[in-house]
């Protein structure tokens, strides 16, 4: 195209001049063909440096993301996963079949100051009235995705 529209108007040496000049005497020139190879890279450099880097960061920072939910849902389904072993037999659906004030609804546990991931894990780990202590019979890692798990479903409302 370039070659093209040189040929065509062979005085002039700048490829911009050279499409105005092109537009101006002939028709036939397609000149947008002309000037987007030439002027596209330099309007990038120009004024869409920071967005391209932006771009770049944000698309990284999806990627990241994307890597590292695996991470998560395996940790939520390996909570569910312990949670049916240890604790659906007193806690099935969230309920509490021993204690049916204290279920593991979020109305209840926000009663009893249980509405964090913190006193979730106190609570497996040291038991509490008629509920056992799990400290031994699981790992610290272990209790923390069962608790994750248990505050993720109340907040669902199982
Ligand atoms: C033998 C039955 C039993 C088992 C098994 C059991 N719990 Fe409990 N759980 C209870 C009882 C009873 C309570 C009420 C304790 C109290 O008096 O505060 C309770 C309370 C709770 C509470 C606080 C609820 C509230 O509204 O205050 C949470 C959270 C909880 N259990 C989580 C679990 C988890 C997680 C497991 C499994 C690791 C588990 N429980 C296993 C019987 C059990």
């Amino acid at each position: 195209m370039v070659t093209f529209c040189y040929l065509k108007c062979p005085l002039l040496i700048f490829y911009q001049q050279t499409t105005t000049v092109c537009r101006l005497t002939s028709s036939l020139f397609f000149v947008e063909d002309v000037i987007r190879p030439i002027s596209l890279p330099r309007f990038i450099r120009r004024t869409h440096l920071k967005k391209i880097f932006i771009s770049i960061i944000t698309v990284l920072v999806v990627i990241t993301a994307l890597f590292t939910r695996p991470a998560l849902a395996a940790d939520a389904a390996h909570g569910q996963q312990l949670f049916g072993t240890n604790c659906a037999s007193c806690h099935a659906g969230g309920k509490n079949l021993v204690n049916p004030a204290k279920t593991l609804g979020l109305s209840d546990l926000e009663h009893y100051q249980m509405d964090s991931l913190e006193a979730i894990t106190t609570q497996i780990t040291k038991g509490k009235n008629a509920m056992p202590a799990f400290t031994g019979r699981l790992k610290p890692s272990d209790i923390e995705d069962i608790a994750s798990y248990v505050l993720a479903q109340a907040q669902k409302g199982w």
